[in-house]
């Protein structure tokens, strides 16, 4: 049966960073590009043909906040994720990385300690240096097919100088749809040493069967007082270059100190498109969502079944969740720069490097999956190739 995601457009030429940029920063010719996480699908047709209706009035000047994006926001929240939030909990925001960045700005002091948990989505590092906070790293612990969080370690590299867990959930690159027995374990801990929680949760809405997302700021009225959440409709539905997105705070004495600080700061403005592309995406995109889910999962069966019969010495980390897909490299014996140089070089594909998601994936590669069957199978049989060429 033929599916919508099997044809996509042409998006060389397009000004597509992962298409048009990475030839060059490959270093390479004719790459096959795996690697930047967005999706070579079209947006919903329902959300085209919002965009064009507004772009259609032809008139593009400072938009107000408007309660129609409000409500489907909080409709959204509330079929996915069982989630009712007041319109006013929600600041807008340009982007979940500047968020972040925004956050860790006006809720700590310069020296302050902020906790990543490696091997992790990679401006986590510098979203915390750029601005001299101290980055305490807290690595996730992998058994060979597993991820979980290392509570015990947290625990240990605690002090009175923490002030953030920036966590990760859903978790790029690994995959893990963190379940809630697991996030209840680490609310305890940021509770008993009161931390501040920015829960990232852009990869929220591409969880796989079998899997839930449990919003951190759910779990209960003490972490619905302590967690900023940050969300965006940019990864689900291949809107992020629209740069739009919003954060989810409940507790009105942080609410009011970030909306204070975005405004000094001048922040505190948003894209017109970007906010008529949410609302017809959170409002009429839920059966392409539904689509793009199921395509997502045959695709990493696909991608799983070719690896297990053609190229036994990579073994794929099964994911839970996000279109990410992370696959152990160990057995190759190269390191992450003898693995680029030879992905690109001979198997003329661009995955994103491991050694980027911190120390701990450097004998990883994550591949992106949100394209067509056939644009995986040409990704594998490159990949194949080269593997070939090993023995
Ligand atoms: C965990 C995570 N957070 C944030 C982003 C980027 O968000 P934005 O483009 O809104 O800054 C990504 C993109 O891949 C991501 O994986």
């Amino acid at each position: 049966m033929t599916s919508r995601f099997d044809h996509v457009e042409n998006r060389k030429g397009t000004n597509s960073m992962k298409w048009d940029a990475v030839d060059k920063l490959y270093e390479g010719e004719d790459l096959w590009p795996m690697w930047v996480a967005d999706m070579d699908f079209s947006a919903p047709p329902e959300v085209i043909k919002a965009i064009q209706e507004e772009v259609g009035r032809g008139i593009f000047g400072y938009p107000v906040r408007s309660a129609s994006v409000d409500s489907a926001v909080q409709s959204w929240l509330k079929k996915r994720l069982s989630w009712e939030v007041d319109a006013d909990e929600l600041v807008y925001t340009s982007g979940v990385v500047p968020a972040i960045s925004q956050i860790i700005n006006r809720f700590t002091e310069p020296g302050d300690k902020v906790i990543i948990q490696p091997p992790v989505y990679y401006p986590f590092f510098n979203v915390v240096t750029n601005q001299d906070r101290q980055l305490i790293e807290n690595p996730l612990v992998f058994d060979g097919c597993h991820y979980r969080m290392d509570l015990e370690h947290l625990r240990s590299v605690i002090d009175h100088k923490t002030k953030i867990l920036l966590l990760c959930s859903p978790h790029n690159p690994v995959g893990r749809v963190w379940t809630e027995e697991e996030l209840q374990k680490l609310a305890e801990i940021c509770i008993e040493h009161d931390l501040l929680v920015i829960s990232d949760e852009i990869h929220c809405d591409i969880i796989f069967k079998g899997h839930q997302h449990i919003p951190t700021a759910t779990l209960s009225e003490e972490m619905k007082q302590r967690t900023i959440t940050c969300m965006a409709p940019s990864k689900t539905f291949n809107l992020a270059g629209l740069q739009t997105s919003y954060t989810i705070i409940s507790n009105p004495a942080l609410r009011r100190k970030f909306k204070n600080h975005l405004s000094r700061e001048f922040l505190n403005m948003f894209n017109s498109i970007g906010a008529v592309a949410m609302e017809a995406a959170y409002n009429e995109g839920e059966a392409w969502l539904e689509e793009f889910l199921s395509y997502l999962q045959e695709n990493v069966q696909f991608v799983k079944t070719y690896i297990e019969e053609h190229m036994p010495k990579i073994k794929v980390i099964q994911p839970e969740g996000t279109y990410l897909l992370w696959l152990d490299c160990s057995d190759l014996a190269m390191t992450a720069q003898e693995r680029k140089k030879w992905l690109t070089a001979q198997a003329k594909l661009a995955l994103s490097n491991g050694i980027v998601f911190g120390k701990e994936g450097e004998p990883f590669e994550r591949m992106n999956l949100a394209c067509s069957r056939d644009s995986v199978k040409e990704g594998l049989e490159r990949l194949k190739k080269a593997y070939d060429s090993l023995k």
